[in-house]
């Protein structure tokens, strides 16, 4: 990304916020981030902490930018991309964060044409510790696509889908999958308390065993598969877990459970793009 490309984000909160941050620290020159929201007690505050330009008007914001993120609730987006329809000449590259909104919509409510990058990041991008999946459409050049990669991975791990529809399945997996995790932790500290633990040391030994599990499994060559048999002895307390779980068919569990949020993804594609 050359120093002087301008980016500007359309929504200053939560998301724009790791973003920016994410961009800052990793020496990316604040001048060149502008912020446009409808709070400006909110942009104040974003001015104040980065020194960059903010706007109240989208319009005037989307002017100035070589990169535009749709940072806003998904069901502003179609307002929002409507506004802007007769002001891109420039043509910008518009990388979407909004979740569930498709690229297709996004290129029609903004006149078609357009170069679109839609992404799906995870909460812990806020912590830069995200996963994202991307998509990019056909109008985007492999320039514009290191770009946008550069953008999202100030906060996260990037990863490419060709196929838009296979943005639902990273929806399924990496978009809800924390709060699997944080379901599995809380799980864990309540079958320990019920075991007779007290429950600050249950839940704090739950989210350690978390985390170092997932550092393992990040930082080793062994897939998942092949660590979980090196921790399970024969016929160990591990192997009797295990059995356990197969026993109630935790497989399955987890595959409708992703099932059932792929096609939740599916639909909320469709209704946030009916806007006619
Ligand atoms: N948070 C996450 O972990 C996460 C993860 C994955 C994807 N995402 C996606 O990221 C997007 C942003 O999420 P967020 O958590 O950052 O939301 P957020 O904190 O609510 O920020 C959105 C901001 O946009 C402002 N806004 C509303 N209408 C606007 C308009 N017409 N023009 C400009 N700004 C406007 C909102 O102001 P008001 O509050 O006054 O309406 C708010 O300050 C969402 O589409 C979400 O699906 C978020």
């Amino acid at each position: 990304m050359q120093n002087s490309t301008t980016i500007g984000f359309i929504g200053a909160g939560n998301m724009a916020y790791a973003l920016i941050s994410g961009l800052v620290n990793n020496g990316f020159n604040a001048q060149n981030i502008k912020l446009s929201d409808t709070d400006a007690a909110l942009l104040s505050l974003r001015a104040d902490e980065f020194n960059l330009e903010v706007f109240t008007d989208n319009i005037e914001l989307a002017a100035q930018c070589d990169v535009i993120v749709f940072a806003v609730k998904p069901q502003v987006l179609s307002i929002v991309c409507k506004q802007l329809q007769t002001h891109i000449d420039h043509k910008p590259l518009m990388i979407s964060i909004a979740a569930g909104v498709r690229a297709t919509d996004i290129n029609r409510w903004l006149g078609g044409d357009i170069a679109i990058v839609r992404t799906m990041p995870n909460t812990p991008a806020l912590l830069g510790k995200g996963a994202t999946g991307m998509m990019a459409n056909k109008a985007v050049s492999n320039e514009q696509k290191a770009l946008a990669e550069r953008i999202l991975g100030a906060v996260s791990e990037c990863l490419w889908v060709e196929d838009e529809k296979m943005l639902d399945v990273v929806t399924a997996l990496s978009g809800s999958g924390p709060a699997y995790f944080f379901l599995m932790i809380e799980s864990m500290t309540k079958a320990a308390v019920a075991l007779g633990l007290d429950e600050k040391t249950a839940e704090q030994l739950s989210i350690q065993t978390a985390l170092g599990a997932s550092m393992m499994s990040s930082n080793s060559e062994d897939s998942a598969h092949e660590l979980r048999a090196k921790v399970t002895s024969p016929n160990g307390t591990t192997q009797a877990a295990i059995e356990s779980f197969q026993d109630q068919n935790f497989e399955m569990l987890v595959s409708h459970a992703m099932r059932a949020a792929f096609d939740r993804a599916r639909e909320m594609g469709v209704e946030l793009g009916d806007d006619d």
